[in-house]
């Protein structure tokens, strides 16, 4: 009878410790995980229930990440990287409400000066051209706007002066009063608002802040770039987009709807996406690789979530697909400044 029930004892004892001892073990590890992705990103929290929240979060996002990579029937990664505390609900209310005015934007010149060529080269890469500074993070202003008109500012003014500089965001969400600084604005007007100052400051001497301030532009502001005006490339045309890109980095119009982005780490990005066009990026390149005997035509696009997401910031993208929009809407609405010298 003793005997019986020790052995029975033991029995239950023993299927409830390992369940136990599992879920420990697994939870220590996500725990180790989280502790070692608090100091990357140097997170501090409030107090130890933030924590506990936080950890919740972070292991949700986790196992999703993982499970999407076990999975292995994609051509890209996820990866964690400084979204990973964060909710679905708080990424989509800083990332990915409409923060850029599609509607059709007029050129100043109303032609397509890249129209007629032909012979393009079979792949482009603006970033080992020397023509593209390091990815930014707008953190929570809602600026893709600003940082495309600046990246394709700073592509064509290094290839026509061969200067590289970084220039100003932060001049752009203070003094384009046609857009609305860290809500939403109009790439053409950013571009109609630095023709018009005569250019724009650097980073260095407007650094970005993150809100909306008071426009610093004024007779002592050194403006480091300059351009002449803007050019529209005909739209949902994914041939006129490469005669662009071939020439010079293009501002274009992105769809971000889609879990997979958020965590997008390597590789070739097939989606999933719309066409809502409400944040912007810019195409940096494009180009073609073998894969298992198949051509795969991709762009490169620059963003504007930090160097932590992505490939430092830049991701590769399916490029000439069925949708005369283009993957994600990228064909949409892509615009280029243009400069003489
Ligand atoms: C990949 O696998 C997952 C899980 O089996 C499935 O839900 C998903 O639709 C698959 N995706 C593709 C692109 O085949
Ligand atoms: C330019 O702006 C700076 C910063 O707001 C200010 O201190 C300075 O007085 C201004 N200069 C002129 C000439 O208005
Ligand atoms: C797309 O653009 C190319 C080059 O600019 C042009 O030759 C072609 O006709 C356009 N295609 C459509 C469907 O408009």
């Amino acid at each position: 009878m003793v005997h019986r029930c020790f052995v029975l004892a033991l029995l239950v004892f023993g299927v409830w410790s390992s369940g136990a001892m599992a879920r420990a073990i697994g939870d220590a590890s996500v725990q180790a995980k989280f502790e070692q992705w608090m100091a990357k990103y140097g997170r501090v929290y409030m107090d130890a229930t933030e924590q506990e929240r936080r950890f919740q979060i972070f292991k949700d996002n986790y196992e999703y990440i993982e499970s999407v990579n076990r999975a292995g029937n994609l051509t890209y990664r996820l990866g964690l990287n400084h979204f990973a505390d964060m909710t679905d609900e708080e990424f989509k209310s800083s990332h990915l409400r409409a923060q850029v005015n599609s509607r059709r934007p007029k050129s100043t010149t109303g032609s397509f000066r890249y129209a007629n060529l032909n012979n393009l080269p079979k792949s482009v890469n603006w970033i080992t051209s020397g023509a593209v500074t390091n990815a930014k993070s707008q953190g929570g202003c809602g600026s893709c706007w600003a940082f495309t008109a600046v990246a394709a500012i700073e592509g064509i003014a290094q290839i026509k002066t061969g200067n590289l500089i970084t220039l100003a965001p932060q001049q752009l969400v203070d003094c384009d009063h046609h857009s609305s600084g860290c809500r939403w604005g109009y790439r053409g007007s950013a571009f109609s608002y630095v023709i018009s100052n005569g250019g724009i400051a650097s980073e260095v001497d407007y650094p970005f802040k993150g809100v909306v301030g008071d426009c610093k532009a004024n007779q002592s502001l050194y403006l480091s770039a300059s351009i002449d005006g803007y050019e529209m490339v005909p739209l949902n045309n994914e041939t006129a987009l490469m005669q662009a890109v071939a020439n010079q980095p293009v501002t274009v119009t992105f769809c971000p709807d889609g879990e997979n982005l958020r965590w997008y780490s390597a590789g070739l990005y097939k989606g999933p996406c719309g066409n809502c066009a409400t944040h912007a990026m810019t195409v940096v390149g494009y180009g073609i690789y073998e894969d298992h005997g198949r051509g795969t035509e991709y762009w490169i696009l620059k963003n504007s979530w930090g160097e932590g997401w992505g490939d430092k910031g830049f991701m590769y993208m399916e490029r000439n697909v069925a949708s005369q929009q283009g993957l994600c809407g990228i064909a949409g609405y892509p615009l280029y400044p243009t400069k003489k010298v």
